[in-house]
Parts: C-alpha cells; sequence; structure tokens
C-alpha cells in the first residue's frame, strides 16, 4: 500500500503526457499504442470521434486485450459522451465486477464519441490491447425520438443525417417544421342561424393554428351563442387558457377566453357582427368544440288578417326581417291608400314595428262599365250595383244596329274587378248597322211605266252628292256606318271629256262636294236629311274613264250618320245576280223629256245577259266588260239618265227579305232607248276592293 501510494506520486512524474487525436471520418480504426504489440505502461490517449449532426457512432472491438483490475482502476478503455460514461472496459473476459466489449457494440447517443485508454505503471504480463473500429450511422429519428417536443406531428420521413417532417391532407406545415396547423382565418357567416365547429371537431383540432370566424348579418339582429356537445380545449390547471382558447369579440364586449372541458354558458352578444377567434398552440390533443348560433331581431305585434282577407305566413311571433303578404278573398281586393292592388307586403323594421299598416279588403268593384257606341248597357240588378258578381248586359240599338258574333252581351263583374263576357272577355260587343231592311215598306209594287215618285223611307241607303250650293250631281249608297259607293266618274270631272288619262286634278277632293243622307225631295229640305262632309275619297284603283270599266268609287263619310227609319245602309252582295231578276235603280235623275224630278224616283227593271247586253253595243263599239252589269227591257223606256250616276241598283232577296246592292248606275246610250240597255258597275265583282277600303264584313 505504501509503495503504492509511493508510486502515484511517482508515476504522475513518469507518466508520458496524455494525448488527444481528433477523427471526423465517418469510420476508422483505434488501435492501442504498439498494438499488436504489448502497449505500454503509463501511457493515455483520448481518440475524439465526431460525425455530423444527425449521426451516431457505432463502436466495436476486435481484439480486447487489456490487465485486469478491480473495477478497471488499472488499465482500461472509456467510452463517453460529453457529459456520460457509456462503458468502461478492461481484462481479458467478463467478470463480476469488470467487462469486456465481447461482441456488444457502443452506440453513441449523440454525434460525438469519445474513447480513452489507459494504461498504469506496471503490468504483470504482456497484455496486446486492443483493435477496435468505429462508423457514423444513421438515426432513425422517426423511430427514435423519444421528445415529443421534437417528434412530427403527423407523418415523419427519415432520410440518411436527418429527417423531415409532412402534414395530412388540408394541413400546412408550421414555421417550426413540425407541427401542422390549418388556415382557418377567413370564414364568414352570413346566414341567420349556423354550426361553427373547431377544425375537424370531434377529432382532435389542429395545432399551432388561429382561427378567425365572423359571423356578419344586417344592423338590427343580435346575435347569440350556445356551445353544445363536447367541449375540450387544452387548458392549465392554475393558470387560465394559456395554451388553447377561444374568446368571442362582440364589438365593445369580449367573450372568453374559454378552455377547459367545461362548456361555456350560452352567450347573448348584443350584438350583428362577432368575430370568435380559436387559437392552439403547437401541442396537445383536444378535441374542440362546436357551437350553434342564431340571430333575432327585435318582435313586432301580433297581426290580425282584414276581414275578407288572409295574411301569409300566419304566425304569433313575428321579428325583424320577416315579411308577411297581405290577400283577399276571391271577389275583394287590397286597398291601400285608395289604390286597388291583389297583394300588399309588409316587413317587420329592426325597431319592431311594421312597415305599413294591414290594409283592407273591398269587394272588387267594376265600376260604370264603358258606353257601347251604338248601343246601350242595362243593369240586371235594380240598384245599378256595379261590385263583384254582379251583372250587366249590352244591347246594339234596335233596330238599327246588331251585336256582331250574335253573342248575349251579358257581361258579369269578375273577382279581379273587371266586366268580362264568356265570349269576348274583357272588350265591348260590337254594334253594327243593319243593312237592307227597311222600316218602311213600298206598298204593293204596280209594274210601273217609265218610273214613279219613291215612297219616303223605302230606299233609305239613296244617298245624294250635291255640290256647295246644293246642286245634286250624283247619286250613291250608304254601306257600313260611314261609307258611300257612288260611280268613279261622278268624281272624275276632267275639263276635256274626251280626255283619256286620269289627272289628279281633275278628282274631285272631299272639300269640293257633301253628300245628304235621308233625303227625298230632289231640291226642297227634308226633315230627315242628314248633311256630311267627305273625310276621303277611294277610286277604283283600275277605273279608266273612257270605258267606263271599273266605275266605282267610295267616299269616306268625316262622321257616322245617325241611323233611322229614313238613313241606313244596304247590304252588298252575297253572290252574282242572275239573269232575269228584277231590280230597283233609284235617283233623282232626269226622267223623259229632260225634266228633272221634284222628288227621288224608282224603275224596277230585270237583269239582262251580259251576252244580250254586249251585242246591243256592238254597233256603238263600247264595249261591256265583266265589270259591268245591265237591265232593261229590249223595247226600251225603262233606265235611268243623266243624274242617277252612282246611284243605287238593288235587289231584295225573296226568302230574307233583306236587300243588296247589285250595281250603281254607269251609263248607257242616252236614256230608254230600245235596245240599249242601262250599264251599271257590278258591285259583286269588286266586293274584295270595297271590302279591303272599307273593312265591313257585309
Ligand atoms: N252617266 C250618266 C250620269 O252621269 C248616267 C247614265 C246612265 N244612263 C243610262 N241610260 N242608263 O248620270
Amino acid at each position: 500500500m505504501r509503495w503504492l501510494l509511493l508510486c502515484h506520486a511517482l508515476c504522475f512524474w513518469m507518466k508520458t503526457l496524455a494525448h488527444t487525436v481528433e477523427l471526423n471520418n465517418m469510420f476508422g480504426q483505434i488501435q492501442s499504442p504498439g498494438y499488436p504489440d504489448s502497449y505500454p505502461s503509463d501511457s493515455e490517449v483520448t481518440w475524439n470521434i465526431t460525425a455530423p449532426e444527425g449521426f451516431r457512432i457505432k463502436l466495436y472491438f476486435m481484439h480486447f486485450n487489456l490487465e485486469s483490475s478491480y473495477l478497471c482502476e488499472y488499465d482500461y478503455v472509456k467510452v463517453e459522451t460529453e457529459d456520460q460514461v457509456l462503458a468502461t472496459f478492461c481484462g481479458r473476459e467478463t467478470t463480476d465486477t469488470e467487462q469486456t466489449p465481447g461482441q456488444e457494440v457502443v452506440l453513441s447517443p449523440g454525434s460525438f464519441m469519445s474513447v480513452t485508454f489507459r494504461s498504469d505503471f506496471s503490468n504483470e504480463e504482456r497484455f496486446t490491447g486492443f483493435d477496435a473500429h468505429y462508423v457514423a450511422v444513421d438515426v432513425d429519428e422517426c423511430t427514435e425520438q423519444e421528445d415529443e417536443e421534437l417528434s412530427c406531428d403527423h407523418y415523419c420521413h427519415n432520410y440518411i443525417g436527418g429527417y423531415y417532417c409532412s402534414c395530412r391532407f388540408g394541413y400546412i406545415l408550421h414555421t417550426d417544421n413540425r407541427t401542422c396547423r390549418v388556415e382557418c382565418s377567413d370564414n364568414l357567416f352570413t346566414q341567420r342561424t349556423g354550426v361553427i365547429t373547431s377544425p375537424d371537431f370531434p377529432n382532435p383540432y389542429p395545432k399551432s393554428s388561429e382561427c378567425l370566424y365572423t359571423i356578419e348579418l344586417e344592423e338590427g339582429f343580435m346575435i347569440s351563442l350556445q356551445f353544445e356537445d363536447i367541449f375540450d380545449v387544452e387548458d392549465h390547471p392554475e393558470v387560465p387558457c394559456p395554451y388553447d382558447y377561444i374568446k368571442i369579440n362582440a364589438g365593445s364586449n369580449v367573450f372568453g377566453p374559454f378552455c377547459g372541458e367545461k362548456i361555456p354558458e350560452p352567450i347573448n352578444t348584443q350584438s350583428h357582427r362577432i368575430q370568435i377567434l380559436f387559437r392552439s398552440d403547437n401541442s396537445g390533443e383536444n378535441r374542440g368544440w362546436r357551437l350553434s348560433y342564431k340571430a333575432e331581431g327585435n318582435e313586432c305585434p301580433e297581426l290580425r288578417p282584414p276581414t275578407h282577407g288572409k295574411i301569409e305566413p300566419l304566425q304569433t311571433k313575428y321579428s325583424f326581417k320577416d315579411q308577411v303578404l297581405i290577400s283577399c278573398d276571391t271577389g275583394y281586393k287590397v286597398l291601400k291608400d285608395d289604390v286597388e292592388m291583389d297583394t300588399f307586403q309588409i316587413e317587420c323594421l329592426k325597431d319592431g314595428t311594421w312597415s305599413n299598416k294591414i290594409p283592407i279588403c273591398k269587394m272588387a268593384d267594376c265600376g260604370i262599365p264603358a258606353k257601347l257606341e251604338h248601343g246601350l248597357v242595362i243593369f240586371s240588378s235594380r240598384n245599378n250595383i256595379t261590385t263583384y258578381k254582379s251583372e250587366i248586359r249590352y244591347s246594339c240599338q234596335q233596330p238599327y244596329y246588331k251585336m256582331l258574333h250574335n253573342i248575349t252581351g251579358i257581361y258579369t263583374c269578375s273577382a279581379q274587378g273587371a266586366w268580362v263576357n264568356e265570349v269576348l272577355g274583357r272588350s265591348l260587343p260590337t254594334c253594327l248597322p243593319v243593312c237592307g231592311i227597311p222600316k218602311i215598306y213600298r206598298k204593293m209594287m204596280a209594274r210601273i211605266f217609265g218610273g214613279r215618285s219613291v215612297q219616303k223611307g223605302t230606299i233609305p241607303w239613296i244617298a245624294m252628292l250635291t255640290q256647295h250650293n246644293g246642286q245634286p250631281f250624283c247619286g250613291g249608297s250608304l254601306i257600313g256606318s260611314n261609307w258611300i259607293v257612288t260611280a268613279a266618274h261622278c268624281l272624275h270631272q276632267p275639263l276635256d271629256p274626251e280626255e283619256v288619262i286620269l289627272h289628279d286634278s281633275d278628282l274631285l277632293e272631299p272639300s269640293d262636294f257633301k253628300v245628304i243622307l235621308g233625303k227625298h225631295w230632289r231640291l226642297r229640305s227634308d226633315e230627315n236629311e242628314q248633311h256630311f262632309r267627305v273625310k276621303h275619297v277611294f277610286l277604283h284603283p283600275l277605273y279608266v274613264p273612257s270605258t267606263f270599266e271599273n266605275d266605282v268609287a267610295l267616299v269616306e263619310l268625316l262622321e257616322s250618320p245617325k241611323l233611322n227609319n229614313f238613313v241606313m245602309p244596304i247590304c252588298l252582295p252575297e253572290g252574282p245576280t242572275e239573269e232575269g231578276t228584277m231590280v230597283i235603280v233609284s235617283g233623282w235623275g232626269k226622267q223623259f223629256l229632260q225634266r228633272l224630278p221634284e222628288t227621288l224616283m224608282e224603275i224596277e227593271l230585270p237583269i239582262i245577259g251580259h251576252h244580250t247586253c254586249q251585242e246591243s253595243y256592238v254597233p256603238l263599239k263600247k264595249k261591256v266588260t265583266s265589270d259591268m252589269i245591265c237591265a232593261g227591257e229590249k223595247e226600251g223606256g225603262k233606265d235611268a239618265c243623266a243624274g242617277d250616276s252612282g246611284g243605287p241598283m238593288v235587289t231584295m232577296d225573296k226568302e230574307s227579305g233583306q236587300w243588296y246592292l247589285v250595281g250603281t248606275v254607269s251609263w248607257g246610250d242616252n236614256c230608254g232607248k230600245k235596245d240599249r240597255y242601262g250599264v251599271y258597275s257590278n258591285i259583286y265583282h269588286n266586293k274584295d276592293w270595297i271590302q279591303t277600303v272599307t273593312k265591313i264584313s257585309n
């Protein structure tokens, strides 16, 4: 023992200086000094092996032969890190108190390993020392990470010398390169109710995230919140919500922060615009939260439907923004500010009042029915009621007008407040003049010779065309309500009678003449006569002055005559007139012996076959064309004459008793000559043109 102590002092002296070897390779060999010869005494060598970051160092011994001593006091090989002894080896084989490396490897926890060989001053035997190898080995951080603070949140990927983290779909790697956060900062809710949850709820919410939820509603609403289901936000037993929390900003009010596991109480934010902030730190596994919100405005007073009306939707409670529609029962109309309408909408305003008062329901009223031209209207009820379901009846002024389409003329006041007929709907009926039915019948017509004075009122359609001085110059016939059919040559008066070409300057202007209806006397005035100014003159477009082809014209009166027993239109023909048909021609034209009559004259004649008539004019080289129709008798004596032009040639349909216009007086060879016939413009031939111009249906 003494000796030993001595040696301690001495040996210190004799010791070769310990030296250090720095090793930075990925692998290498270290051996005891002098290996494989026996190692020297008093020797100390340290190898500092440094591998790159992310590597560990693996050390293993191929040969080991050192002096054995209790607890390896004398010679040893010591493996250490900066602050920790990993192993101490000595001897030749492992005993209870000493260890040899054997087949074992030593692995450094980090990238640094220090190996120290030491021998003391005396060796009783010869020891060959050791031969060891080291290699840098990769650390699988993904499986070996004990420190949770460093491990990946979602996925870990190892590579030689390091590792990196990645995140599941929908997550973003936080700048700590480890946790996975979510992007949840712009969530805007504008509906009046809704549910908001932490991301991934009810699965644990993401780490390192800041979520912002905005509920934004119109002013006047107040948002209330209620947490439901699970509430689980990481907390701390002493410090209030240091890690994760949920906080609500509502105007100047702040609610929260909330964390822990206790569901917060329902919150009435008193605001129409709130922000919910949810924050999580980089650790913890908590399930989050779920809340439902609803917004309510001020309540409006209860509503009562108007009499004869309803409110939709009908509720016991209405609040801000609620709208109701007021409508009335069938036959009633909503009346608001004196205006009738089908429905009316009111809305609950933010101050809790209704935008408008409930309007009243008033029975639909069709009002005074429109006047009908040439007709009248009577009420079916006594008091001239014009409200819903009341009935009126239109009729035309009998017997001079009749209703078009033969309809009833009954109109009912509809729920919409309009007079409606089952056929015509809302449109009024049309009163058309009755044609060809004189109210005064001529006394039994005896065969007359030459002609006779007309019995007043038996030819009510006759029109007299006069100059302004009252001088009559032609006849015509009333058709429809305000049209006169006459001869074109009556309105075409060239200075040179031989003029063949039709010049506009030779035509009579509307202001050049007038039309008199209800006339009997030629020059004396009649109590029933009606005078008319002319609106327009229409000559047949194919009128030929030299041949009198299409010698027909239409005169439109400025006003419609008042129909009565002495003024009434003639009907347009429905078909051609056969040879032998008896017709009556009337006019104020010349009589035999060149005398002008005092009254309207008439004469009854038969229609002459077209061929016969044509033949009769061959000697005179005059053409009777298909637009002309002749009447007269072979022996002569019965004819129209100068001044009768344009006047009517009519026939009566025996079945209906109705009179039709067959022709208008056109030309002849003098008057009443034997073997000559009076030539008339054939109305049926030009009926289409007449109807096109006048729009008269019959
Ligand atoms: N062109 C004659 C007139 O201006 C009418 C002729 C009728 N003559 C006859 N014979 N039918 O009045």
